[in-house]
């Protein structure tokens, strides 16, 4: 009868113990997520993938900046306490100061399509209109 209560005894600590250290991880951990996203538009929508883009080696600060326009890198990303800081649409609104940049449109047109024009290390991105929107 002892051992039974001193193995559930351990059985219970350690799962405390290892509880523990993945709450601990998990707690800053904001990540780039790994599945295809859709950024949604008033009349069209388009679609991005993370994981191909970090695969050509470009920073988080390539698309990711702040109110100040710095690059944001993962561990400032890590720390957010949810995504809304990310959302271009955010700041890139009707308020915002330069008029090219008042709209989505306007904000992903110049980082993304620019990119794909220019190319990473011999790689373009599609450039045509249903390389990226969806219906
Ligand atoms: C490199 C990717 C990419 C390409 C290529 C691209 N777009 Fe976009 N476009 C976006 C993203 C991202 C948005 C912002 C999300 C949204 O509104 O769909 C956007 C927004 C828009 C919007 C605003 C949609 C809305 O519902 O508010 C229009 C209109 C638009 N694009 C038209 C075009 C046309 C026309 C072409 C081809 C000549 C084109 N786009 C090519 C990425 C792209
Ligand atoms: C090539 C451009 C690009 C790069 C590089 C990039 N992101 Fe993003 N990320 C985006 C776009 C676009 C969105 C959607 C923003 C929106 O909806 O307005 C986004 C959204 C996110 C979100 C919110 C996800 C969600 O489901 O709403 C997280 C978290 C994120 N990115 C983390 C990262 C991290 C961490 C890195 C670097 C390791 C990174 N991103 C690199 C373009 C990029
Ligand atoms: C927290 C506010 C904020 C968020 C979120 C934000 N931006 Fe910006 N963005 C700015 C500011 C501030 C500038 C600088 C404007 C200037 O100097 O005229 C800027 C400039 C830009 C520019 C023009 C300069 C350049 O870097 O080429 C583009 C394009 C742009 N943002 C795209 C994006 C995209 C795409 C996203 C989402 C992945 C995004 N922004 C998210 C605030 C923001
Ligand atoms: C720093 C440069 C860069 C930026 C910024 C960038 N892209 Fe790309 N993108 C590329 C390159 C290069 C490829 C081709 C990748 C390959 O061939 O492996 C690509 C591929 C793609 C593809 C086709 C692959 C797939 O996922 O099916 C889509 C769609 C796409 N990008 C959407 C976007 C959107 C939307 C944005 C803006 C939110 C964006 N990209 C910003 C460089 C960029």
């Amino acid at each position: 009868m002892k051992k039974i209560w001193l193995m559930v005894l351990l059985t219970v600590s350690a799962t405390w113990f290892f509880a523990g250290i993945s709450v601990g991880t998990e707690a800053a951990g904001m990540k780039a997520p790994e599945a295809e996203i859709i950024i949604e538009g008033e009349k069209k929508s388009a679609r991005f993938s993370h994981p191909v883009h970090l695969n050509l080696d470009v920073a988080c600060g390539q698309c990711h900046h702040g109110s100040d326009h710095q690059p944001l890198t993962d561990k400032d990303i890590a720390v957010m306490e949810n995504n809304m800081q990310l959302s271009c649409a955010s700041c890139h609104n009707s308020e915002f100061a330069d008029p090219k940049l008042q709209t989505p449109k306007a904000a992903f047109h110049a980082r993304c399509k620019e990119c794909h024009k220019q190319g990473v290390d011999g790689k373009q991105g599609p450039t045509k209109c249903t390389g990226c929107h969806v219906k």
